[in-house]
């Protein structure tokens, strides 16, 4: 099953995202030491990244190790980078130590062999199976999450935590990208979509109902974690 919860705007849905994460982060740090988190792109993650700079407790980030959902394959400092966009949003404000800091190594090529860093990287971290504390995925218009796409051989992805990919022609900004294979989000102890906007309506409403055409497309419609996943929408993406 999945949980919904809506909120009135964007403003109240990014404090909700921002606060659950640093709750889920806290609570992870307290049981076990430490907390990992996987960070996700697009434009929906900016204001959400801020505010958890604003609401953590000053004690949580220094437990907290930060990894990514997916990339896109372009050095740190492009427009386009995830890393980039957490760098200005989040790191700038919190300073986390350079070794809580695990960016995919988005300028490695060939590809396979970024994957294969990164998974490394991965499987050192958690000694095994990436149990990440949580993953924060957003949604496309298409039904992707993560660098997911519909139609993309990586949804068949049995065995491997980190594929490389080239988008579906079409996708914009069309550039490579590393991302987490369904395995590895559906490992986390908690997935959490945050989504926005009249123009995800459609494809919310098929992933809540489940409709068959949303099973069959929507890579999102895919993440199935041991726990719950967590849909936090807006009215206009709940409409
Ligand atoms: C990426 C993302 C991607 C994103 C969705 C939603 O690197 O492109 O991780 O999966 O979450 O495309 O993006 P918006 O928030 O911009 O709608």
């Amino acid at each position: 099953m999945m949980e919904f919860e809506v909120y009135p705007n964007p403003q109240e849905l990014a404090r909700a995202a921002a606060l659950r994460m640093v709750e889920a982060l806290g609570r992870a740090a307290e049981a076990r030491g430490r907390a990992s988190l996987a960070l996700s792109g697009g434009s929906t993650p900016r204001r959400i990244y801020q505010l958890m700079a604003d609401l953590a407790p000053a004690d949580l980030w220094g437990r907290v190790h930060f990894f990514w959902g997916d990339d896109r394959c372009v050095p740190g400092d492009h427009p386009d980078s995830n890393f980039r966009l957490a760098k200005e949003n989040l790191f700038d404000l919190i300073n986390p130590a350079p070794q809580n800091v695990h960016p995919m190594p988005s300028d490695l090529r060939p590809l396979e062999t970024a994957a294969i860093e990164y998974e490394k990287e991965l499987v050192d971290f958690f000694g095994g199976t990436p149990e990440f504390d949580v993953v924060h995925l957003g949604l496309g218009t298409d039904g992707h999450t993560a660098s997911l796409f519909p139609g993309s051989a990586a949804l068949d992805e049995k065995r491997a935590w980190v594929v490389g990919l080239n988008p579906p022609s079409g996708v914009r900004p069309d550039l490579p990208r590393l991302t987490l294979t369904l395995p590895a989000i559906n490992a986390a102890r908690l997935v959490l979509f945050v989504v926005g906007g009249m123009e995800k309506r459609e494809v919310v409403r098929g992933i809540r109902d489940r409709t068959p055409k949303a099973m069959e497309l929507f890579p999102a419609a895919r993440v199935a974690p041991a726990a719950d996943p967590l849909w936090l929408l807006d009215a206009d993406a709940a409409s």
